[in-house]
């Protein structure tokens, strides 16, 4: 910090200490595209100084202001700048650039002691000639935006809201660098920096909202555009972006008969897993979390629900398989864990464990699956495998599901399916392992499938009958002589 004074010091131009800084009476116009104050260049200040500046900016133009002054985090002095929104921003011995937005700016000088030295000069900006990057609403993008583009997000259905994210998981100072404009573009009404923004209504008014970052400077964080329509429904909607060396850990709750939502966004993995799951009132009926893919906007039903009333001990970890996904809180009060990494202990199984596998096209229809889907379900010791398959879709003949249950020491037991299918009824099956093996990768192709894991009850003398390969036709008769 030091240093960094001395350095910023040594570049200044030397405070002339006769200068002009009487206070500017006139408001700034664009008729007056360039200045400077004090017009002579830096100049130390009086004691008990106060002067407003006033700026009169049309829409389509921003002032980029450049300021040096001398202030210390502690100085009793000040140079702060109020945007349009009113804002205001105080700025200090490190701080030089600020865009003030139309259609109006201050500048407040006020002094204490006679050691401070302040200069700034102005420029109007003509900024209708940036380039335009348009989005729909659903999307979520790195905040890195480029420079002199900005980002437009239309809405088919009423207000566009924005949620932010940081990479880092604490508070990313560096939103403020993005503003926001009320509209299509930037003629619209600045409505905040984004970081104002998304601590306070998160909305826009009108049907598009366009976001531009002047600075330049890269901001660390994701950002969320969705209808409001969409997340209105919830009492509380937040954006978090995970990453595979962050575990996420998060208490949330719901009032009662309302829900809350999180859209978690993964940067790096497509795939994740609920942990830890625990309602804090297990008296209390109805309390559910449930996961879906993709964004609210994207309509997805439910593929996991987690009731209050069910054990949620052996569903954890539960396996999803999308980089998007909204886990929605319906009038509970819960502690929830979630890692976005391959996780061992999704393969590794004992009595008690229970879940769902789904196809990856299941967790995500959009996306084209390129390699098949393969489970290695283990158990140290022997135990019953229940696996109840809901759904076969076969799109491509020669596609199929596998599911084998079997030991090391002991013959296999196998389903195979390669045509459409649904219900095809609980099965059971002894071993130390439960493999599903799904080669489907047309984008129509996929399984659902519940299971749990049992105690072993059977005795050694009955054995596990070998079934190869054999047609989902005769699935359900063949099966009843299992358990
Ligand atoms: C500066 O003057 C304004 C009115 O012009 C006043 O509201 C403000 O309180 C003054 N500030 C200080 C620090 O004296
Ligand atoms: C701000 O002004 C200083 C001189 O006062 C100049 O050296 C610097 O390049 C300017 N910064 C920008 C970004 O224009
Ligand atoms: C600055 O203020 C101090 C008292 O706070 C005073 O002694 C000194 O003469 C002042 N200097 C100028 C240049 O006005
Ligand atoms: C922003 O970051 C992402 C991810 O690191 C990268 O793919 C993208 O090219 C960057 N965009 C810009 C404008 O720098
Ligand atoms: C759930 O939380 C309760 C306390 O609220 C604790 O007693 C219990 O052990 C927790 N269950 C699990 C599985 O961690
Ligand atoms: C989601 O549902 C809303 C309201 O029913 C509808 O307007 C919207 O188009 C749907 N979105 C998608 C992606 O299906
Ligand atoms: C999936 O494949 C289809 C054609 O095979 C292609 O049109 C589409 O863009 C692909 N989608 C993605 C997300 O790659
Ligand atoms: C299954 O578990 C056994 C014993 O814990 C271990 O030796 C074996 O490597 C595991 N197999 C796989 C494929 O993980
Ligand atoms: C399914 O497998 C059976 C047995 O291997 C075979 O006879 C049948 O032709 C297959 N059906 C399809 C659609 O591939
Ligand atoms: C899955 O099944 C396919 C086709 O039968 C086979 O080629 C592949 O080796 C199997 N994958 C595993 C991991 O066993
Ligand atoms: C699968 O892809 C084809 C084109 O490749 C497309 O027409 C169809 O809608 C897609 N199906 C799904 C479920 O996405």
């Amino acid at each position: 910090m030091q240093q960094l004074i001395i350095l910023v010091l040594l570049v200044l131009p030397a405070p002339s200490l006769g200068g002009d800084v009487t206070c500017p009476v006139a408001t700034i116009t664009e008729n007056t595209p360039v200045g400077a104050f004090p017009a002579e260049g830096s100049a130390v200040f009086p004691a008990n100084y106060n002067c407003t500046i006033q700026f009169q900016i049309p829409a389509g133009q921003i002032v980029k202001i450049n300021v040096t002054n001398n202030l210390l985090f502690d100085s009793p002095d000040s140079f702060t700048i109020q945007d349009s929104a009113l804002a205001l921003h105080r700025m200090y011995i490190v701080d030089d650039i600020f865009y003030l937005p139309a259609t109006i700016g201050k500048i407040q000088i006020t002094t204490e002691t006679n050691t401070s030295s302040f200069y700034f000069t102005w420029q109007y900006i003509d900024i209708t000639t940036f380039e335009r990057i348009q989005k729909p609403t659903g999307t979520i993008l790195a905040l890195n935006l480029t420079a002199n583009t900005f980002y437009q997000f239309i809405s088919s259905r009423g207000g566009v809201a924005f949620h932010t994210s940081s990479i880092s998981g604490y508070t990313d100072t560096a939103l403020a660098q993005i503003y926001v404009y009320d509209g299509a573009d930037l003629n619209a009404k600045f409505i905040g920096n984004l970081k104002v923004f998304t601590e306070t209504d998160s909305v826009s008014k009108g049907r598009s909202l366009t976001l531009v970052n002047f600075y330049g400077a890269s901001v660390p964080s994701y950002g969320i555009a969705n209808d409001y329509a969409a997340i209105s429904i919830y009492d509380g909607y937040f954006f978090h972006v995970l990453r595979s060396d962050i575990d996420f850990f998060t208490h949330q709750w719901a009032k009662k008969g309302m829900e809350s939502a999180i859209t978690f966004y993964s940067i790096d993995s497509q795939e994740s897993y609920i942990t830890y799951l625990n309602f804090t009132n297990p008296d209390e009926t109805g309390h559910e979390v449930r996961v879906k893919p993709m964004t609210p906007m994207e309509n997805y039903t439910d593929l996991l629900t987690y009731n209050v009333d069910d054990s949620t001990d052996g569903q954890v970890p539960q396996q999803i398989l999308i980089n998007t996904f909204t886990v929605t809180f319906y009038q509970c009060d819960v502690y929830l864990n979630i890692i976005s990494r391959p996780s061992l202990e999704w393969s590794t199984v004992k009595p008690g464990r229970t879940g769902w596998v789904y196809s990856p096209s299941i967790w995500n229809p959009t996306e084209n699956v390129t390699t098949p889907y393969y489970n290695y379900f283990n158990s140290t010791n022997p135990v019953k495998f229940v696996f109840d398959i809901q759904s076969v879709a076969i799109e491509d003949s020669g596609e199929k599901l596998k599911v084998e249950v079997g030991s090391p020491t002991s013959s296999n037991f196998a389903v195979v399916f390669n045509t459409t299918v649904t219900n095809t009824g609980e099965k059971a099956a002894h071993g130390t392992y439960m493999t599903t093996n799904f080669t489907g990768i047309s984008n129509a192709s996929s399984f659902a499938m519940k299971f749990t894991v049992e105690n072993n009850v059977e005795t050694a003398t009955k054995s596990v009958r070998r079934i190869s390969v054999f047609m989902a036709l005769f699935a359900s008769i063949i099966f009843n002589f299992v358990i």
